[in-house]
């Protein structure tokens, strides 16, 4: 395998129809912004591009829901999600958005390259439609019962109760979201894409990474659970699929193709065009050509997504580009599984989640402490979990561990040589474990600095991320260990110059670990680069740099180099912090709201036979042993009645004396408790089981009829 000549690395669009949770994160964002980070240290020439989603159901049903248009919907989210990428320190090259006229363009200009190439054909079929709306609709926009688990919400395209891929023509007793209108068949034609055409070059390409003029060529460094569902997908047998919609949002199909009015690209044709197009703003802000990016095969393409995203990368962008012609193929779609919160699912409809813009203007100080936990948690092969308790633990490792050694060894060395970092004699032995007989020395300890700091790269580069955050920990133990066998503070008074030694290998650890945790934490790393009296790393080759160095025994920080004064790069939380983070996230839940079923029709004559009237409740008092009523007067203006009410559990005597309410004043009168009720007091109940009064404006007056 060939070293690629530059990187081109996207992250999956987000959909523009709410905001950024942990779950985002942990999926697509912080895995390639560390690789990315770590690339650029490395000198090479990489491109890291993202933007919003802005077309398909996600974005109208948000828009419906929200009483406003799909523009207002898209304006709003692209500009939440790109500053809470930059809070949290996802640096894009640039963060584009599919509602761009480059981007409709560019996406047009590939469906008419396929279109003449032949690459579609034209099939009619029948679809749900909705003749109340006057549309046809998504699938997303259909709900009914699933035929496999008899759940009654599921989407034409998902059941997310038992996850079972669906058409919409399975469900059950099918509606209409526009509607509610039990959606009709009616005829319909778009352009397909023929996937099963595809499947001779796909297969030796996807599993055996063998296709000529591609710079695909290693499946084994694909994760199992990719290949695993694309072999899947493969084995099922591919079949075309609609490349178009009849939709009113989106981009437009090219308005010289026949049949072309009312349709729209199939958002999954659109968004990953969408890498394409900012690629093409990028280079046109930057004075730069976008096309070897794309086009030549010694470029390293690779897209970080989410699970659910597999089958579009893996086999349908792919074909797609091939079918094309000029593009090349992705070397690796390293896609991450889901991340569970607290025992549950995430979920934005329950608010069941962490928003991130949310956590970092609380908590500034603690963006790279998440974005830490976030990494020791990654669902890189499996579903994985967040929880309070996990962050908070990460929390006290990075004080104790990596703020441990810096502390120590920035102290020291201020204390006792004025900040300088000494020089010493290398051929000195130092002690290196608790047994005090086993010796060490500078040239031992640097080559061992130098595996971790190897190892680190090399899981970057396989993608594994977790594995290097294990080993950024253990050079830092390795810095720790060090100082607690030899307790320089004491040594420097038996052995001054060993003292250096070690003294001075703990700088170097430190100024390792500055550039170490640079991709994963990079505020903190330079927070750090500045403790020690290094430059930020903005625009350097940090890391090839002292891959470098440690390969030539060539000290990080040399000898007489001053640095700064000893500052707290992490703080501890206080343990009850972690109960008052999950009582938050159980308080913002919202339940889903459950309603009574309409009762059966009653006449406008059963209506009529009710004589309702608004009234005055003028004395109340509590009913003896009866902890749910109160018994109240009520004035009708023209009459008083008694009234006996089950409000007791809500309402005091004294909170309703007063009150302007509703009575049914032609009720059968009966006996409660002894007291004759002559009427009844209408109140609205929620699904909580709280009770209100049902009141006319104050001051409507007493005694008047309601119809
Ligand atoms: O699943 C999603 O959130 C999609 N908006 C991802 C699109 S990725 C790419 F194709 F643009
Ligand atoms: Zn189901």
């Amino acid at each position: 395998m060939t070293e690629p000549k530059r990187y081109l690395v996207t992250a999956a669009l987000p959909y523009a129809n709410g905001p950024l949770h942990i779950g985002h994160l942990a999926g697509a964002y912080l895995p390639s912004d560390i690789y990315v980070r770590y690339l650029r240290l490395m000198g090479k020439d990489v491109v890291f591009i993202c933007g919003s989603d802005e077309h398909g159901a996600a974005i109208t049903i948000r828009a419906k829901q929200d009483g406003t248009t799909p523009q207002a919907i898209v304006d709003r989210y692209h500009e939440s999600l790109k500053t809470t990428f930059e809070k949290v320190g996802v640096d894009f090259d640039i963060f584009h958005r599919t509602s761009a006229e480059l981007h409709h363009e560019t996406a047009q200009d590939f469906f008419r390259v396929l279109n003449e190439k032949g690459e579609f054909t034209k099939q009619t079929s029948e679809q749900y439609y909705d003749a109340e709306a006057d549309q046809f609709l998504a699938d997303r926009y259909i709900t009914g019962t699933c035929p496999k688990c008899g759940h009654e919400e599921a989407y034409g395209d998902q059941c997310e109760n038992c996850g079972s891929t669906l058409s919409p023509t399975e469900l059950i007793n099918p509606k209409s979201k526009m509607s509610g209108a039990t959606p009709i068949l009616k005829e319909t034609s778009h352009w397909y894409l023929p996937l099963d055409k595809y499947e001779e070059w796909l297969r030796p390409w996807i599993v055996d990474g063998q296709l000529e003029g591609t710079s695909h060529h290693d499946p084994k460094a694909w994760k199992t659970h990719v290949l695993g569902q694309c072999k899947s997908w493969l084995d099922g047998g591919l079949q075309a699929r609609a490349m178009t919609r009849d939709l009113s949002w989106g981009v437009d199909v090219p308005s010289e193709l026949e049949g072309a009015e009312g349709k729209k690209l199939y958002v999954w044709l659109d968004a990953p065009i969408g890498y394409i197009s900012a690629t093409k703003q990028w280079a046109k802000d930057n004075g730069k050509d976008w096309e070897p990016y794309w086009k030549d095969k010694d470029t390293k393409l690779l897209h970080f997504i989410g699970k659910d995203n597999i089958v579009f990368h893996c086999v349908i962008f792919p074909v797609i580009l091939k079918a094309h012609g000029d593009f090349i193929l992705p070397d690796n779609v390293p896609a991450n599984q889901f991340l569970n919160l607290e025992g549950r699912k995430i979920s934005t409809s329950r608010n069941w989640a962490i928003w991130v813009h949310e956590f970092v203007d609380e908590y500034p100080q603690l963006t790279d402490v998440l974005r830490y936990y976030m990494v020791k948690t990654m669902p890189e092969n499996k579903d994985s979990e967040f929880t309070w308790q996990g962050f908070w633990e990460s929390n006290e490792e990075l004080v104790n561990k990596v703020g441990g050694v810096i502390q120590r060894v920035v102290t020291l060395i201020n204390r006792n040589y004025d900040g300088k970092i000494p020089d010493i004699d290398p051929s000195l032995s130092i002690t290196c474990s608790a047994d005090k007989e086993k010796t060490s020395t500078y040239e031992a300890e640097m080559k061992a600095v130098q595996t971790h700091f190897n190892r680190i790269s090399e899981f970057i580069e396989k993608y594994e991320f977790r594995n290097a955050l294990a080993e950024f920990i253990q050079l830092a133990d390795l810095g720790n260990g060090l100082i607690q066998h030899n307790a320089p503070w004491a040594l420097v008074k038996t052995d001054p110059e060993a003292t250096k030694v070690v003294l001075n290998i703990g700088a170097q650890v430190a100024a390792v670990l500055s550039v170490a945790m640079s991709p994963f934490m990079p505020q903190k790393a330079n927070e750090l680069r500045s403790i020690l009296g290094l430059g930020e790393f903005e625009g350097t080759s940090a890391w090839d740099d002292t891959r470098a160095a440690l390969a030539n025994n060539k000290a990080l920080l040399e000898s007489g180099h001053q640095m700064g004064q000893p500052q707290h790069l992490f703080s501890r939380l206080k343990p009850d912090w972690v109960a008052a983070q999950v009582q938050k996230l159980e308080d913002s839940q919202t339940k889903e709201t459950v309603y009574e079923a309409v009762k059966e029709t009653a006449t406008f004559d059963d209506f009529q036979k009710m004589d309702i009237r608004t009234a005055r409740i003028t004395a109340a008092e509590k009913v003896k042993k009866a902890k749910k009523l109160l018994k109240l007067e009520v004035d009708l203006g023209f009459e008083k009645r008694t009234v006996v009410s089950g409000i007791a559990e809500f309402f005091s005597p004294e909170e309703v004396v007063g009150k302007e309410v509703v009575l049914l004043a032609n009720l059968a009168p009966r006996k409660i408790r002894g007291v004759e009720s002559q009427g009844m007091i209408l109140m609205a109940e929620n699904d909580k089981g709280e009770l209100d009064f049902v009141s006319p404006s104050e001051g409507f007056g007493s005694g008047f009829v309601v119809r």
